[in-house]
């Protein structure tokens, strides 16, 4: 299929590539002019392990442009991937999605299938059809939700292996043309889920809020471990073993963080508040998040009584391991908290450094996890890179100030850390 993907971030970029490398013919679109100039050369506007190299394995297929129209006008099928982030309200700011759909409606020289791959409320889909009818007076297009649900540091491997592939259209031949067309040449067909668009858009807001609630849900329970002597670890782990709970996203830390997760919650509840429907478990994660954020802070204040002065280490920045994404980072909040109480911050980060420099103010930045421990009082862990899970203790133990860790990812072994003389405290656990 000849294929245009509109916006070259984390879900268009890797949907480009996907589709490239499954044998069809994408460009790749996107209004940042510098953006698209660096792709062209090989360059990618952000880190994800692989897609640097699935864009250059598919070169042949797979181009990059500014030309938004000519590049419609060429498609056969057309994706919207552009970002739809929260405005102040909770609501998600809709801007670049409508000035998409403005420009396919000006191109649409022959029939084309539209794809929603955004994140939008449910109901958008339903108002592209009535907008786009309304545009041009026509009805050669189809409109079906196909909501991604990849994660960031895994993106390549969640497209490759969906849990599902939804397909929400009410024509049956371009839903199924977009299923097709997703599920490349290995995925099961029982994988493929047809629906009704309405309800292809709440299953994505559906998927960010329950994995919000259950993250939610194991950080309480991780504070509450750590006041009778459980461990969270343990729990987490015997829990999953219950098919009805699963193990996955029961991991406790300093909260949640990324731009979907957040972002979701609001949106599902903007638009809940908006149909005039209560939310009270579906409001829940944002308040527990703000709270946990600040579990770290406290542990820190406890060991070390005033933070006044002190230097504390931090070792992760970005939202969680394999990506450079500092969006919603829990580290942004934790380390404000840090320096409002007077503590000084050396930061390390393998790759989201660059980012968060742009972010943080008044930090200082160490090209090594080492270097940034000189002098410390303590070192506190905020991101799970795995390079942070075996350390060197002794080399630790002669750079710090004093042996502390606060592991706010549960990343080392307790036992480990204290049998080399630290004091350590994660997060639920002992
Ligand atoms: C999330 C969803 O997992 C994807 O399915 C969805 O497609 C994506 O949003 C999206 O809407 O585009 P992502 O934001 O990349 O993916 O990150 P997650 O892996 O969900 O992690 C989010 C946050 O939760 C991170 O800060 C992470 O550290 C935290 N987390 C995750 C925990 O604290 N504990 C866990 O057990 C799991």
């Amino acid at each position: 299929m000849r294929v245009c993907v509109i916006g070259a971030g984390y879900v268009g970029l890797v949907t480009a590539a996907g589709l490239a490398d499954f044998g069809n013919d994408v460009i790749c679109v996107d209004i940042n002019k510098s953006k698209i100039e660096n792709l062209k050369k090989g360059i990618m506007p952000f880190f994800e392990p692989g897609l640097a190299e699935l864009v250059n394995k598919n070169k042949s297929r797979l181009s990059f442009s500014g030309d938004i129209s000519g590049s419609v006008k060429k498609s056969e099928i057309i994706i919207i991937a552009v970002g739809t982030p929260a405005l102040a309200g909770g609501a998600p700011d809709m801007k670049n999605f409508w000035s998409a759909a403005r420009v396919i409606s000006q191109n649409l020289n022959d029939r084309k299938i539209i794809v929603v791959k955004s994140t939008v409320p449910p109901g958008t889909n339903k108002e592209l059809s009535v907008r786009l009818a309304g545009w041009t007076g026509r009805d050669n297009f189809d409109v079906v939700s196909s909501p991604e649900i990849l994660r960031q540091g895994s993106a390549l491997k969640d497209f490759f292996n969906p849990n599902f592939i939804i397909s929400g259209s009410n024509s049956a031949k371009a839903g199924k043309a977009v299923a097709a067309l997703f599920r490349g040449s290995k995925i099961k067909k029982d994988k493929l889920i047809f629906t009704a668009p309405e309800t292809a858009e709440l299953i994505k807001y559906a998927v960010n809020t329950f994995l919000a609630l259950k993250i939610s849900y194991i950080n309480e329970l991780a504070n509450l471990s750590e006041s009778i002597g459980a461990d969270i670890s343990e729990v987490a782990r015997i829990i999953g073993l219950d098919p009805r709970i699963g193990p996955l996203f029961l991991k406790a830390g300093v909260g949640f963080g990324g731009s979907c997760l957040p972002k979701d919650v609001k949106a599902l509840l903007y638009l809940a508040a908006s149909k005039g429907v209560a939310t009270s478990v579906l409001a829940s994660p944002l308040g527990s998040n703000k709270i946990q954020k600040q579990v770290a802070v406290k542990k820190l204040t406890r060991y070390l009584s005033s933070l006044k002065g002190k230097k504390i280490a931090v070792w992760g920045l970005s939202f969680k391991p394999g990506t450079d994404d500092m969006r919603e980072a829990p580290s942004i909040d934790i380390i404000a908290a840090l320096q409002r109480k007077g503590a000084k911050v050396i930061a390390y980060d393998p790759y989201a450094c660059a980012k968060a420099k742009a972010i943080l103010s008044g930090v200082q930045f160490s090209l090594t996890a080492y270097g940034a421990l000189k002098n410390s009082d303590a070192l506190l862990i905020l991101t799970e890179w795995s390079e942070f899970e075996n350390p060197d203790y002794d080399k630790m133990k002669k750079l710090m100030k004093r042996p502390l860790v606060i592991d706010g990812r549960n990343v080392l072994d307790p036992k480990a850390a204290r049998r080399a003389g630290f004091e350590y405290e994660g997060i639920g656990r002992k």
